[in-house]
């Protein structure tokens, strides 16, 4: 088993849930920093995977040590998609989800489908692997919860938006932790015990 894995992020809540999944394998979870990598690539691609390998391949070429990348999205079914890979830049900070209710103002229930969709990319000197991870639910009509970030407060999972979970509900749950899962057992499945 690879005993180090550089993640491409400063993300202290990133961090600290791909090193509780990871733990089991006994891998020790860096981040780019504490890798000493100074990288914040453009992140132009038309795909989460394709924004998930330029962040993991920038890093990479820095500490030439396993790396990986996420790269997540809100994709609504009755806005075809969007905001998709354009999730953060979809309004200036702080407005995102008032953004996202007034444009969904006319949609009926039954027709506010979504999923909050991530791909992880691992790369190592033998080349590159890329697994994803999704979480399906609607846009409710009003922000509700203060936990979580981003569009969670209008994220119904059930009866309760993504806000309103504790984080070990919302990691439970979450499509990072899914693509974070699927990590896990590839690199059991690569690397055995
Ligand atoms: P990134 O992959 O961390 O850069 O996330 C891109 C954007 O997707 C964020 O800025 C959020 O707007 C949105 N997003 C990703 N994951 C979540 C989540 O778990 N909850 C709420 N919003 C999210």
């Amino acid at each position: 088993m690879i005993k180090q894995l550089v993640m491409a992020t400063n993300n202290a809540n990133k961090l600290r849930e791909a090193r509780e999944i990871l733990a089991p394998l006994g891998i020790e979870v860096l981040s780019q920093r504490e890798a000493g990598a100074n990288c914040d690539p453009e992140e132009n691609g038309a795909s989460f995977a394709e924004n998930a390998l330029i962040k993991a391949k920038a890093v990479y070429e820095a500490v030439k040590l396993p790396t990986i990348a996420d790269d997540s999205g809100l994709c609504v079914d009755a806005m075809d998609g969007r905001p998709g890979v354009y999730s953060a830049r979809y309004a200036p900070e702080g407005q995102h989800c008032a953004k996202l209710l007034e444009e969904m103002k006319n949609v009926p229930d039954g027709k506010r489908g979504a999923a909050f969709e991530c791909t992880i990319a691992y790369i190592d000197e033998n080349g590159s692997h890329t697994m994803t991870g999704e979480c399906r639910g609607a846009i409710g009509h009003e922000q509700r919860g203060t936990n979580g970030f981003g569009y969670d407060p209008v994220f119904m999972v059930g009866k309760r938006t993504m806000a309103e979970l504790t984080a070990d509900e919302k990691n439970a749950i979450s499509h990072r932790g899914a693509a974070l899962r699927e990590l896990y057992k590839y690199l059991k499945e690569r690397f055995g015990d």
